[in-house]
């Protein structure tokens, strides 16, 4: 199928699945879009484009967005989508702070279904000490995006937070990463040798549907909506809270629906006690959720950032059985993004046969580090697809595509993985796991009328 066919066969679908919602058959459809008799089964099976005449119809007479009615374009129809190192470097850009020269731009392997978006940086600016305040180095304002960072050579890494600047020398193999907003830079230590950082910017959740919901929903109640979870302004209570107003439940009937003494459920509902064990299984019960629903996450980091120093990062061996391919060390992340993971992997075997491939429910990227080029197998759609990436190649692997690493030319390659979740939360991933049979099939392309 051609990419153009996928797109116009995903916009009827969602055509299709919209007027379900809504409740209209076609000759309702085509009476209140004021489309000719016979021709919405045309555009919702992708006979016909939907164009951006019917859309805007659309979004005028029944209560949807445009954006409901946009599918994803497909940029990587074989699973992966690789950006070759001369590709890479076409992109280059010098961006300028104050009138001067401060960072080469480079952009890595992105793709459309996934909100990552990876730099390659060369810091222009040299410092001579490790001082925060040192006033050759240009700050930003911060930005959306998390970034995970991975360091190669002598790079200074600056944040700030709550005011207050911070220098963290770091070195090769080094990783950091930082919430949303906070301001940072960073300086080269030495013009002597390279230093770069892939600044490997996703929004994850954050981005598409949420922030537009949000953008209407507006200033006051985003901040009203917003969970704290940093130490002194965390209440554990506050999700029991949520669920007690969601379901206009007063301290006297959730008591009563526990036998937790209402002194205590008062305690428990919004404040800053955290429930034992059992008072969360009764809780659980009483407000008809489940215990993780009323569990807050925590973040372990520190003044907005989590560093993971290359010196005192965790390493192991995978897989756990059979022929050792891959020495696998942890970089940074946070308990704040549990599906996010930040790897880098050390390729052990010369024999892509002999290697076991690696499989995630995550979008992964991978950037080839080092000198040494990587042998990349992956299957997907029953194909199998054989390359041989250089150093600064990188590429995007769509979730649940297994890929396997083999060592080109007896090097010992190593590649960096960060694998990142989109818009699939466990929520979602929930919900297309108790559809009723053949629900999947309809959800990702909802095929025909609700009755029949
Ligand atoms: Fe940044």
């Amino acid at each position: 199928m051609r990419p153009e066919e996928g797109f116009a066969r995903r916009a009827g679908a969602l055509l299709r699945a919209a007027a379900n919602d809504l409740k209209r058959d076609d000759e309702n459809a085509e009476r209140e879009l004021g489309l000719e008799k016979g021709t919405f089964a045309q555009y919702a099976d992708g006979r016909r484009p939907v164009d951006w005449e019917l859309m805007r119809r659309a979004a005028q007479t029944w209560p949807l967005n445009e954006r409901d009615l946009l599918p994803l374009h497909d940029d990587s129809p074989a699973g992966v989508r690789i950006m070759r190192q001369e590709e890479s470097r076409a992109s280059s850009r010098v961006l300028s702070r104050a009138g001067e020269p401060y960072y080469e731009y480079r952009d890595t392997a992105m793709s459309r279904i996934a909100s990552y978006r990876p730099e390659w940086i060369r810091m222009l600016r040299v410092v001579d000490d490790n001082e925060p305040e040192n006033p050759l180095v240009q700050w930003n304002r911060g930005h959306l995006l998390y970034q995970f960072t991975y360091f190669i050579g002598p790079v200074n890494y600056y944040y700030r937070w709550d005011g207050v600047s911070h220098c963290v020398p770091m070195e090769t193999g080094d990783s950091v990463w930082g919430l949303p907003f906070a301001p940072h830079s960073f300086a080269a230590r030495t013009s002597a040798e390279p230093a770069c950082i892939l600044a490997l910017t996703y929004g994850g959740s954050l981005v598409g549907d949420a922030q537009r919901e949000l953008a209407v929903l507006g200033n006051a109640a985003t901040q009203a909506l917003a969970v704290p979870l940093a130490e002194g302004a965390r209440l554990p209570g506050a999700a029991i809270r949520s669920f007690m107003d969601a379901g206009a439940v007063t301290v006297a009937e959730l008591a009563d629906r526990t036998g937790i003494s209402p002194r205590r459920t008062e305690e428990l509902a919004g404040g800053s006690v955290s429930p034992d064990a059992k008072e969360l299984a009764l809780l659980a019960t009483g407000l008809g959720v489940s215990v993780r629903d009323l569990l807050l996450p925590r973040s372990g980091t520190v003044d907005g950032v989590s560093v993971q120093h290359a010196r005192d990062a965790r390493s192991w061996v995978w897989p756990g059985d059979g022929a050792t391919a891959y020495r696998i060390t942890r970089l940074a992340g946070d308990p704040l993004h549990p599906h996010t993971s930040a790897l880098q992997v050390d390729v052990l075997l010369d024999d892509v046969e002999q290697a076991a491939p690696l499989t995630t429910y995550q979008h992964q990227y991978l950037y080839v580090l080092g000198d040494d080029p990587v042998g990349l197998r992956w299957e997907f759609a029953g194909e199998r697809f054989e390359y041989t990436l250089g150093p600064g190649d990188s590429a995007y692997v769509r979730p649940q595509v297994p890929i396997t690493f083999a060592a080109a030319r007896g090097g010992r390659p190593r590649v960096l993985l960060l694998r990142i979740s989109g818009a699939v939360t466990p929520e979602v991933r929930y919900a297309v796991g108790t559809m009723a049979a053949g629900g999947i099939d309809r959800y990702v392309a909802e095929d025909r009328l609700w009755y029949s």
